[in-house]
């Protein structure tokens, strides 16, 4: 669904951020990168959307129907949180018979109706995700990219947010997703990819018998400062 082919990228001299990444998002697949503060996963992100473009390499994409929800949800705090649905869904061009279905179906889905009219700055932090989650899901995508969806998340909406992603993907819709988790990444996906200073070091399938925090550890070294 994704192929990356020798991607390298520096955002400026002698800064490489993704170093001669080879990787495969397979079509299905909840696919969870994960690596350090700075590793270059948002920078990956951005690549795969062309928001970037890597100076070396290729990505392939098997299809264009891409949603992002970046880790500051992009919403309008300024708009109420049916507002802000409501503009994605314009970007998109749904149609007004999807919208009217599927937009109230969402927020109930991700239990964020009941405020839907409230402006999105008076809004919490895990409310705001669900939102965004929302508002990337009403384009109806094939390729889902979620850039840390659950932080500020609590345990219930985190298991709210797992069944909707495990709903989709059953649909069809392939999920990449960053998160810093490991809970979550053991929860929502069926494989993993470890990124270090932009070199990929581990990549394999995961079930729930797998420990990642073992090989989190393992394939990850400290980068804490001194
Ligand atoms: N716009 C930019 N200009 C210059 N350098 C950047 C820019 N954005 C990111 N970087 C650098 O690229 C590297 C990778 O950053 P990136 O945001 O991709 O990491 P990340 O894995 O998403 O980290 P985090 O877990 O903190 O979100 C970092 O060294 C960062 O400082
Ligand atoms: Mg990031």
């Amino acid at each position: 669904m994704i192929t990356y082919k020798n991607i390298s990228f520096q955002y400026s001299k002698n800064n490489v951020v993704i170093n001669n990444l080879n990787l495969h998002v397979k079509e299905r697949d909840i696919h969870g990168i994960l690596g350090h503060n700075g590793a270059g996963k948002t920078t990956l992100f951005r690549l795969t959307l062309g928001l970037l473009k890597p100076q070396k390499g290729k990505i392939l994409l098997g299809n264009n129907d891409i949603s992002y929800m970046p880790t500051d949800n992009g919403l309008y705090e300024n708009l109420t949180a049916f507002q802000n649905i409501e503009f994605r869904a314009k970007i998109f061009k749904v149609s007004q018979d999807v919208f009217n279905t599927e937009a109230n179906l969402l927020l109930k889905q991700l239990h964020i109706f009941k405020r839907s009219n409230e402006l999105v700055l008076k809004w919490s932090t895990g409310m705001k995700k669900r939102l965004a989650l929302a508002c990337a899901l009403i384009a109806n995508p094939k390729i889902l990219i979620l850039d840390e969806p659950t932080n500020g998340i609590d345990p219930e909406s985190l298991n709210i947010v797992v069944n909707m992603l495990k709903k989709i993907n059953q649909n069809g819709v392939t999920i990449l997703l960053s998160s810093q988790d490991l809970n979550f990444i053991s929860k929502a996906c069926n494989y993993i990819s470890i990124i270090q200073s932009g070199n990929l070091v581990y990549e394999n399938s995961i079930n729930v018998n797998t420990n990642i925090e073992d090989i989190y550890l393992k394939y990850t070294n400290s980068n804490v400062e001194e």
